[in-house]
């Protein structure tokens, strides 16, 4: 029997590509999603396919399906979508995270939580190594993510100590690639899609902060390696790409990949906009023997293809 495998946030950016990837190995999944950032374009290429569900349900409520294996996606990831209805945000990132790990406790699923470096929240250390305890402001408008993520991975392991599931938790860097949302307000797809369309490219404060960026097969390949990993490893592990780039030169490399004739323009830095954000990766690397292969270049040429059919149309 093929296992079953189910993917919260399924027909989102990340969740579709991880669709995409268990589909090719053999898996039957069911991709659940309430479509709040997701689009079923995003999965159109799987319906159709025998081994691919499709199911619209909202993971602030209960879900009761037999399933071997959850992967747990759902949550809008961009600030300009966790800020429009952050109380949502929160309830989706901690409701969700209970309602899951109930299905999983029920079924006996092994899950994995898509976590991220915001729990980092602004770092004083860097590169940051999973045992950083992170500095996040718990009242900021950024709050209701980091928190609800921070609480959702306490949430894991207390059901790991409290009733033995056995959980995967992963700390997931900025990450980009196709089917990025166009309108998100993430630095690629913003300067990518103001690029293709010749418009001025926003540079929030100096443009010297830095981030590193992992390309999306990347760090599926991560996350696939996360939940077939030992019983005994829980993590958290930090999964993204450890080359730093500033902002500057990440608007200078999409004007030369897209050819454009777009300007940089400066705009004040957004409230509690990290400086500086880099994963250290030595435990991926020991544990799950994970790096990132894709560069810079290559990742965002990919993405630039990708954009151009939907933004130059
Ligand atoms: N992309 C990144 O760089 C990044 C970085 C760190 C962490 N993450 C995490 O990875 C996961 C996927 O991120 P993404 O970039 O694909 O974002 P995304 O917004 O493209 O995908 C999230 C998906 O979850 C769905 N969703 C939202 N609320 C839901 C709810 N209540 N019930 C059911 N579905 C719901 C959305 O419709 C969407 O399809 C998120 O949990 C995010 O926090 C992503």
């Amino acid at each position: 029997m093929n296992e079953k495998i189910l993917v919260t946030g399924g027909a989102g950016f990340l969740g579709s590509h991880l669709c995409d990837r268990l589909i090719k190995e053999g898996r039957d999944v069911l991709c659940v999603d309430n479509f709040y950032t997701g689009s079923k374009v995003n999965v159109a290429q799987l319906m159709g396919n025998p081994q691919f569900e499709m199911m619209r349900h909202d993971v602030t409520f209960p879900l009761y399906v037999e399933v071997d294996k959850i992967y747990n996606l759902a949550c809008p990831a961009s600030p300009v979508h966790y800020q429009f209805d952050p109380v949502q945000t929160t309830k989706t990132s901690v409701h969700g995270a209970i309602n899951m790990l109930g299905l999983a406790k029920r079924v006996k699923a092994r899950i994995l939580q898509a976590s991220t470096s915001e729990v980092y929240g602004d770092p004083e250390i860097h590169p940051q190594p999973e045992s950083y305890w992170g500095r996040v402001n718990t009242i900021g408008i950024r709050s209701c993510y980091d928190e609800g993520k921070r609480c959702a991975e306490t949430l894991f392991f207390d059901y790991y100590r409290q009733h033995n599931l056995e959980i995967k938790v992963m700390r997931i860097f900025n990450t980009y690639g196709p089917r990025m949302h166009p309108k998100d307000g993430r630095v690629v797809s913003n300067f990518i899609v103001q690029a293709l369309k010749g418009e001025d490219i926003t540079m929030y404060g100096d443009g010297q902060q830095t981030r590193s960026f992992c390309y999306v097969d990347d760090l599926i390949e991560g996350m696939f390696r996360l939940m077939e990993s030992p019983a005994d490893f829980t993590g958290p592990v930090n999964i993204g790409n450890p080359s730093e780039f500033t902002m500057l030169e990440l608007a200078e490399k999409v004007i030369k990949l897209t050819g454009s004739s777009s300007n940089i323009v400066f705009c004040p830095l957004p409230q509690d906009d990290p400086r500086q954000r880099q994963p250290d990766i030595s435990l991926a690397k020991d544990s799950l023997g994970w790096t990132p292969k894709v560069s810079l270049e290559d990742g965002l040429s990919r993405t630039i293809e990708y954009f151009r059919k939907i933004v130059c149309v």
